[in-house]
C-alpha cells in the first residue's frame, strides 16, 4: 500500500484529523485533512471532534491547538520543527519586559512559546493583528508587542497606538530584500506584489499587499492580476498554483527558505499515526493562561 493510502487508513481507525500549514512540503499538503495560516489552522483546531491532531507545521502551531484542545492528542510529526523567531523571547524576558512597562498591555504573536502566551493578555497572528489591535485595545494604550518586531512595526503602522517592539523577527523573510522585489518587478512589470508581513518595513513598502499565508491564497484568486511577485517562504508557491492555476506566480527570493517547515515528511506522518509521537504536552497551568490570550483573540476575529 502507498504511505499516503496507510496514512488516510490509519487516520479514519484512530479518528486523527491532519492539519497542514501552507509551506509544508506538497506531499504532506495533499494528505491533509485541512490546510491554512496560523489563524485557520488554529480555529480547526479548536472545533475538531478528532481524538488525534497531526499538526504539520512546527512546534508552535502545535501547542496552540494543544491550549485550545487540551483533551486531544497533539502530535508534531518531527519534534525538531521549531521556530527560530519564537525562541527568540522567552517568558522571563517578556515578564521583565512589563516590570519595566507596568501600564503597558501585551500583545503577542502567536509565533512564541506557550509560557509566553501565558503572560500575555491578546494574541495575535500575521491574518488580525491589525483588527486585534484596533478592537482590543484604545488610542490611549501602550502596547507590548513580542516577538516579531516587524510584524509590530507593520501593524502599528496601519494602527494609531504607541507600541513597544521586541527584536525578534524571522530569518527567512528577513532574508527578502527590496531590491529582490525591485528585480522581479523589472522582469514582470505588471505584475502585483505581495508579501508576508514578518518581511522588513522596506520590503513591504513596496509591495500592493501584505497579506498571512491563506490571505495570498485568496489574493490570488479574486486578483484580475495575471502575475503575482510572491515575497515569502518559497513553499507558499505550491498552494498558490493549486489553488489560482490560471494565475503566474514569481517568488521573490529563492532564499527565504524556512528549514524548519520541511522536515514533515509522509514517512514522518506515518510515524507520529503509529506511535503517537511526538506527543505536545503542557502544564495544566500554562494551558490555562495561555488559553485565555488565544481566545480573547479568536472571539474577536
Ligand atoms: P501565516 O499565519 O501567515 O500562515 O504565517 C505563519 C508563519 O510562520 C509565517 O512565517
Ligand atoms: Fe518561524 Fe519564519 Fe519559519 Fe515562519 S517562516 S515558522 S516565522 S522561522
Amino acid at each position: 500500500m502507498k504511505l499516503a493510502d496507510k496514512i488516510k487508513k490509519l487516520k479514519k481507525e484512530k479518528n486523527a484529523v491532519i492539519l497542514v500549514h501552507n509551506y509544508q512540503n506538497p506531499e504532506v499538503q495533499e494528505i491533509a485533512d485541512f490546510t491554512g495560516d496560523s489563524l485557520g489552522l488554529s480555529k480547526k483546531a479548536a472545533a475538531t471532534d478528532a481524538d488525534i491532531i497531526i499538526f504539520c507545521g512546527v512546534f508552535f502551531m502545535a501547542e496552540t491547538a494543544k491550549i485550545l484542545s487540551p483533551q486531544k492528542k497533539v502530535i508534531l510529526p518531527d519534534e525538531q520543527a521549531g521556530c527560530p523567531m519564537a525562541d527568540m523571547i522567552t517568558a522571563k524576558q517578556l515578564i521583565e519586559l512589563k516590570r519595566k512597562h507596568p501600564k503597558a498591555k501585551v500583545l503577542t504573536y502567536v509565533n512564541s512559546p506557550a509560557e509566553v502566551k501565558a503572560e500575555s493578555d491578546f494574541c495575535c497572528t500575521s491574518a488580525n493583528s491589525i483588527s486585534v489591535v484596533e478592537k482590543a485595545f484604545s488610542e490611549d494604550d501602550q502596547i507590548i508587542f513580542v516577538p516579531d518586531k516587524f510584524l509590530g512595526q507593520y501593524t502599528a503602522g496601519q494602527t494609531k497606538r504607541d507600541f513597544i517592539f521586541w527584536q525578534g523577527y524571522c530569518p527567512a523573510h528577513a532574508k527578502i530584500s527590496p531590491e529582490d522585489l525591485r528585480k522581479q518587478k523589472e522582469i514582470h512589470p505588471d505584475a502585483k506584489i505581495i508579501v508576508h508581513p514578518e518581511c522588513r518595513p522596506e520590503t513591504i513598502a513596496l509591495a500592493d499587499r501584505a497579506l498571512s499565508t491563506s490571505g495570498m491564497i485568496k489574493f490570488a484568486k479574486e486578483t484580475t492580476a495575471k502575475k503575482i511577485i510572491v515575497g515569502t517562504e518559497p513553499g507558499m508557491i505550491y498552494p498558490l498554483r493549486k489553488y489560482a492555476p490560471d494565475k503566474c506566480f514569481y517568488p521573490a527570493s529563492s532564499q527565504a527558505n524556512c528549514p524548519d517547515m520541511k522536515k514533515i515528511n509522509l514517512e514522518k506522518v506515518l510515524n507520529g499515526l503509529e506511535n503517537l509521537s511526538y506527543e505536545i504536552k503542557i502544564k495544566d497551568e500554562i494551558i490555562h493562561q495561555a488559553k485565555r490570550s488565544i481566545q480573547r483573540m479568536l472571539d474577536l476575529s
